[in-house]
């Protein structure tokens, strides 16, 4: 469904996320580094604002967050008085239990993190929680079981924050396959959140029963945190200060390089918007998670996302060089 917003001239996407019913724009804002962590008038924060705004002007429907990346300070400003407020919607990280909570689910903790977002984001109700349940350390070994543990009382919560109001649907971000999987089994969910991009194929393995399920899926970081962008084409030509310059990204550009010489007819002129193309290629895929930090990537990116994806079978590609080239290093 395409809907033409204003003057402008792009125009947004929207897609319904498996069996909600939620139509979200296929690009959702992640706002992790748009914005310096302590309120201020800095640079940085200005163009974060800026860059919410736009997307906002531009249709964007949905908004990712976290009260860890402490910049819904900057999202508050934007959403206080905004007049599409009511029709946004909101997805959440939910850490319950977090790393260092000893395997302990506590009903109280996963309300304060909806009850914070709920006034930090000025909105009535979080449209879908990205529930994630943590361990130290951080195995299946100790997550699988875990979930069978604790997820009665998360769906209990869940269900009465529910009848508040105060949520729509229930995700959760597994972390590997094997929860993925685990999670799928019980039911409770309504789809699946992970990283999905051209070098993180992994949940790819779940589309097939999420499909056959009618659950959804939201992709997160698209551009593989920013390195499949024509900015950053190779490490050697990097801004000075840019904070993928450090050796050990070395992998992450080689397997950048793979790409733009297994895929160079399929890219064309544009990386950055062969990745948002590719990553929506995949009907599972309602909504990419994109960090977008300044109007002009906004533009940029919904511009790609209004571009016609790649077929499914360069997607098939794709997994098979991730299979032998990316999937154990
Ligand atoms: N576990 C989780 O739940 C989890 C983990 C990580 C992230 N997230 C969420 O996912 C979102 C996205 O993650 P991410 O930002 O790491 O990855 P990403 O979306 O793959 O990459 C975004 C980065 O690419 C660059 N970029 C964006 N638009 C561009 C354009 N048009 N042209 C060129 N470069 C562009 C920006 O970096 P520069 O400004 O530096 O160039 C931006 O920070 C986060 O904001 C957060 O909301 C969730």
């Amino acid at each position: 469904m395409a809907v033409e917003f204003s003057k402008k001239e792009l125009s947004m996407n929207y897609r319904r996320l498996g069996r909600t019913d939620l139509d979200v724009s296929v690009i959702c804002v992640g706002p992790m580094r748009a914005a310096a962590t302590e309120p201020g008038n800095d640079e940085k924060s200005k163009a974060g604002e800026l860059a919410l705004r736009t997307a906002l002007d531009a249709g964007v429907n949905f908004i990712h967050s976290s009260y860890e990346y402490r910049t819904r300070w900057m999202m508050g400003r934007v959403l206080a008085n905004h007049p599409r407020r009511s029709e946004l919607h909101h997805v959440i990280k939910v850490p319950v239990p977090d790393f260092t909570d000893g395997d302990h689910f506590e009903a109280d903790k996963f309300r304060l993190r909806i009850e914070e977002a709920l006034t930090d984001l000025h909105t009535e109700r979080i449209s879908v929680l990205q529930w994630m349940w943590r361990s130290m350390p951080n195995t299946d070994e100790r997550r699988l079981p875990l979930l069978g543990q604790i997820i009665d009382e998360v769906v209990d919560i869940f269900h009465r924050m529910r009848d508040e109001g105060k949520v729509g649907y229930l995700m959760t971000f597994p972390y590997t396959v094997p929860c993925g999987e685990k999670a799928i089994e019980t039911e409770k969910f309504s789809g699946l959140i992970g990283f999905y991009n051209l070098v993180e194929m992994e949940m790819a393995d779940l589309f097939g029963e999420l499909e056959k399920r009618d659950m959804g899926f939201l992709a997160i970081r698209p551009l593989y945190q920013g390195i499949l962008t024509d900015e950053r084409a190779n490490q050697n030509s990097l801004r000075k200060g840019d904070r993928f310059a450090d050796e050990e990204y070395a992998i992450d550009f080689a397997k950048r390089a793979k790409i733009s010489e297994v895929f160079r007819d399929e890219i064309g002129e544009s990386m950055t918007s062969f990745a948002i193309r590719f990553a929506l290629a995949a009907p599972i895929v309602s909504s990419l998670i994109v960090g977008l930090n300044t109007p002009a990537q906004v533009s940029g990116i919904i511009a790609a996302a209004e571009d016609s994806s790649p077929s499914l079978q360069t997607v098939e590609k794709a997994r098979e060089i991730w299979r032998s080239a990316f999937g154990l290093g």
